[in-house]
């Protein structure tokens, strides 16, 4: 995911001298104690699944064996098994720590093996390079990787390590690329400050804390990246990181770090391209200073507390800016402009920025794809201006438009368009072609859905109507569309019944069906697929009745099931005792009858909430039921007829956060977006720890 122009760089410099300094291992006859080694360490592991392992065997030269490369005296001098899905554990007393001339290790991407990483890993005091990344590793790092002290090259990211940062690093001076990214570390930082060949060091997402102030940044003269995402270090952010003359990129974001910058002074002779600060608690006047840094391609400060008023036209000193983001801050952008053209940007973010309209500049950005004036006080018309012709990501939510200017040269890669929380009316004003996510929740239109929508949106994934007036029934062409994974319709006033093709075949694509306060009558289809994807069916507060269907069943990956407040009549529906995934189960107001004592024969180890409350359930609780929710954290559990409460999931966290260092791929790294937020979302509030009970 990192995406760089400058660690690309240097990491083919040093590759290139990698390779001049193996280039030797032509032909030569393994040393008969090495090929022993080697067959040790092959015969420790699980290699069933690997190929290169495959060609390993007594019988020939080791020397030739994939992976290995040797000297021109037969000694193994590299080993590289990465991605050749091993598994298994390696133990202090693996034959592998006994290769002496060993120079590079990789075992990268073997996501089954690993254990702690054993003391004799010390032996090894050839090696310059090791990659351990995404592997299954634990446990702190041995006190004994100091005596490694020609590393140059150091990856053990994506793995479960913890403990400290340990302080002796700082004896490993050859060291180029430390990255220990992706795992649990934690406690403070130590100093760096004796790495002085040092260019990338990568930190992000542990949990480090406390001040980064050990290290004299700008005495590092061949810093070049620092990534400290994503952990809980704490203090200023050190303005010697302003002065370093190497440092090209700066990833602080998602810490702790607070207090303001003050003045910087004299020339700020920085090189630096990417600045990366968004949700730390920063505050006091915008850093002006940033406008001197001209070679800035990539600047986010937002969630900070930033105060005062930016006056847009100074980005246009910052002519190769290609992303900024100043979202979410205490301050307002001043975007009265005058004639200087801003600097052509692919990323603007603007979100809660005080702006009253909509920037004037915009129209001149002709790489423009990601757009964000969301949260803003920006009334009346979307100007057809605003669709430049890369526009792929579009979001005006929460301002006060009322309707769009028809669009002649829309964009065809219009991808994400989310007009939520406006105060549009009628009918719906257009559908991009080919959009993927599609938001007009919470306006004022108040029309039927049209009922060829389904052709409109071929391509989308997530469509929100909720909280409109819409009347009528639900267009059957929503079925034609297999892309989509989440429909939300709710609140609205949709009458007649549920489509049986939204619940037959849609149901195999659908992880989301919202169609929550409306109208709809008629009962439940019992058609759910076989192949049932759905994990949110919400269909609380409609007029629907009959029985809970048996195929539901079918739907195993379900985690919310609310049939709240309709008409059901049915007994306990006990046929959803292998729904494995189920969190939340409301029945409440209905005419659901007879005890619920089966559920005590229901494997639903995840359930955090049940609400039957109003219904004509009899008889008690079992001791047997009560074992098997005992996973509910309810703080008191009443015999008779629980009633509890339960807080709507809620649409959050639509991107996962790693997006947020995208910054040069464009349309591609965009749309890996979006299926990050399909694959990584809990449609479940994650910070749903308690169950209310009401008695
Ligand atoms: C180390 O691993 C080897 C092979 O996997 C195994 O035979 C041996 O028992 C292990 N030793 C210890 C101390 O766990
Ligand atoms: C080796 O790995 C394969 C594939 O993961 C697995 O099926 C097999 O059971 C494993 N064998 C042993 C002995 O662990
Ligand atoms: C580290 O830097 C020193 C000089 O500062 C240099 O002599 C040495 O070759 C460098 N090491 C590597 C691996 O580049
Ligand atoms: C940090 O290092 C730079 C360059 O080596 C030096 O000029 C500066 O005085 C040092 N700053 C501090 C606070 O030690
Ligand atoms: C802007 O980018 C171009 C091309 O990458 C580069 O040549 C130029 O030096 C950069 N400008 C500044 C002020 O860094
Ligand atoms: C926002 O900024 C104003 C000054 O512009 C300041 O008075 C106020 O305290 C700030 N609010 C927060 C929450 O930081
Ligand atoms: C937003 O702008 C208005 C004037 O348009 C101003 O009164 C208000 O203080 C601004 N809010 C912030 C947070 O800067
Ligand atoms: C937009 O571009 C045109 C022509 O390149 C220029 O004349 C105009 O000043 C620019 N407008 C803005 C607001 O940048
Ligand atoms: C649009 O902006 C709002 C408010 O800033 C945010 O909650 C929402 O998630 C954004 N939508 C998309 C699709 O990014
Ligand atoms: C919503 O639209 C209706 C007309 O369709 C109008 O009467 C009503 O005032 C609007 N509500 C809001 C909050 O604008
Ligand atoms: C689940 O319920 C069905 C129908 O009620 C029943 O046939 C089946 O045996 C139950 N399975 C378990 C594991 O209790
Ligand atoms: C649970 O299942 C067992 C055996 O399948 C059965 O004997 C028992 O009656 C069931 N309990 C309830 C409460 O349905």
């Amino acid at each position: 995911m990192r995406i760089s122009l400058v660690s690309c760089f240097f990491f083919n410099l040093y590759i290139a001298t990698f390779f001049s300094m193996a280039a030797l291992s032509v032909s030569v006859q393994c040393q008969r104690n090495q090929q022993q080694l080697l067959l040790g360490f092959k015969n420790s592991l699980n290699s069933s699944l690997s190929e290169k392992l495959g060609t390993w065997n007594q019988g020939t030269d080791c020397c030739s064996w994939d992976g290995i490369t040797c000297d021109t005296s037969g000694r193994v001098i590299q080993l590289d098994l990465s991605s050749q899905r091993l598994s298994g554990e390696i133990n202090n007393s693996n034959s592998l720590f006994r290769l002496r001339h060993l120079q590079t290790l990789k075992l990268a991407h073997n996501t089954q093996l690993g254990g702690q990483l054993p003391e004799s890993i010390g032996n090894l005091g050839q090696l310059t390079w090791i990659e351990l990344w995404s592997c299954k590793f634990t446990g702190p790092i041995p006190k004994t990787l100091e005596k490694l002290k020609r590393l140059i090259h150091l990856d053990f990211s994506h793995n479960n390590f913890f403990g400290p940062v340990p302080k002796t690093l700082e004896k490993l001076t050859q060291l180029i690329y430390l990255d220990f990214s992706y795992n649990s570390f934690s406690g403070p930082l130590p100093s760096f400050a004796s790495l002085r060949n040092l260019s990338e060091l990568i930190l992000a997402r542990n949990q480090l804390n406390g001040p980064i102030l050990s290290t004299n940044w700008s005495s590092l003269p061949n810093l070049v990246s620092l990534d400290l995402r994503r952990n809980s270090f704490s203090g200023t952010v050190p303005l010697t990181l302003f002065q370093s003359e190497s440092l090209k990129e700066m990833a602080l974001a998602q810490n702790q770090f607070s207090g303001g910058f003050g003045e910087v002074e004299g020339e700020v002779s920085s090189q630096l391209e990417v600045i990366d600060l968004n949700h730390n608690g920063l505050e006091g006047q915008f850093p002006m200073f940033v406008f001197e840094i001209k070679g800035l391609r990539y600047l986010s400060l937002s969630w900070n507390k930033f105060s005062g008023v930016i006056p847009l036209n100074a980005f246009q000193k910052l002519k190769n800016l290609s992303s900024l983001d100043l979202s979410y801050n205490n301050m307002s952008v001043d975007s009265t402009f005058t004639n200087l053209p801003f600097p052509d940007v692919y990323e603007l973010n603007l979100a809660s920025c005080n702006l009253t309209k909509f920037p004037e500049f915009l129209k001149n950005l002709s790489f423009l794809q990601d757009l964000d004036l969301s949260n803003n006080r920006i009334h009346g018309q979307i100007p057809s201006w605003i669709w430049t012709p890369h526009l792929f990501h579009l979001n005006l939510s929460l301002n006060f438009l009322v309707e769009l200017e028809r669009a002649s040269n829309m964009s065809p890669y219009m991808g994400v368009l989310d007009l939520h929380g406006n105060q549009f009316q009628g009918k719906i004003p257009f559908f991009p072609p080919d959009v993927r996510y599609l938001d007009y929740s919470n306006n004022n239109f108040s029309s039927v859905i049209p009922s060829e929508i389904g052709d409109f949106l071929n391509s989308c994934d997530f469509i929100s109507l909720a909280g409109n007036n819409f009347h009528g029934s639900i267009p059957e062409s929503l079925c034609s569309n297999f892309h989509l994974a989440v429909i939300d319709l709710s609140n609205n006033s949709l009458s007649g019944s549920i489509p049986h093709c939204l619940l037959t075949q849609m149901s195999m694509w659908l992880g989301v069906l919202n169609l929550k306060q409306n109208n709809l009558s008629g009962i439940i289809s019992d058609t759910f697929s076989e192949h049932c994807g759905l994990q949110n069916l919400d269909l609380n507060q409609n007029r629907l009745g009959g029985k809970v269907p048996k195929s539901l069943a079918n739907c195993r990956m379900l985690e919310v099931l609310d049939l709240g407040n309709n008409q059901i009549e049915d007994t306990f529906p006990c046929h959803l005792n292998s729904t494995s995934e189920l969190r939340v189960l409301v029945l409440r107001s209905n005419n659901f009858r007879g005890d619920v004592n089966c559920a005590a024969n229901t494997t639903w180890p995840m359930l955090q909430i049940i609400d039957l409350a109003s219904n004509s359930f009899s008889g008690k609780l079992s001791q047997g039921l009560l074992m098997t929710w005992n996973s509910m954290k309810a703080n008191k559990f009443e015999p008779y007829s629980p009633h509890l409460r339960y807080e709507l999931p809620l649409w959050t966290g639509i991107y996962s956060q790693d997006s947020v260092r995208v910054t040069m791929k464009g349309l591609e790294l965009e749309l890996v977006k979006i299926q990050t937020f399909f694959t990584s979302l809990t449609f479940l509030p994650t910070n749903l720890k308690a169950i209310y009970l009401k008695i």
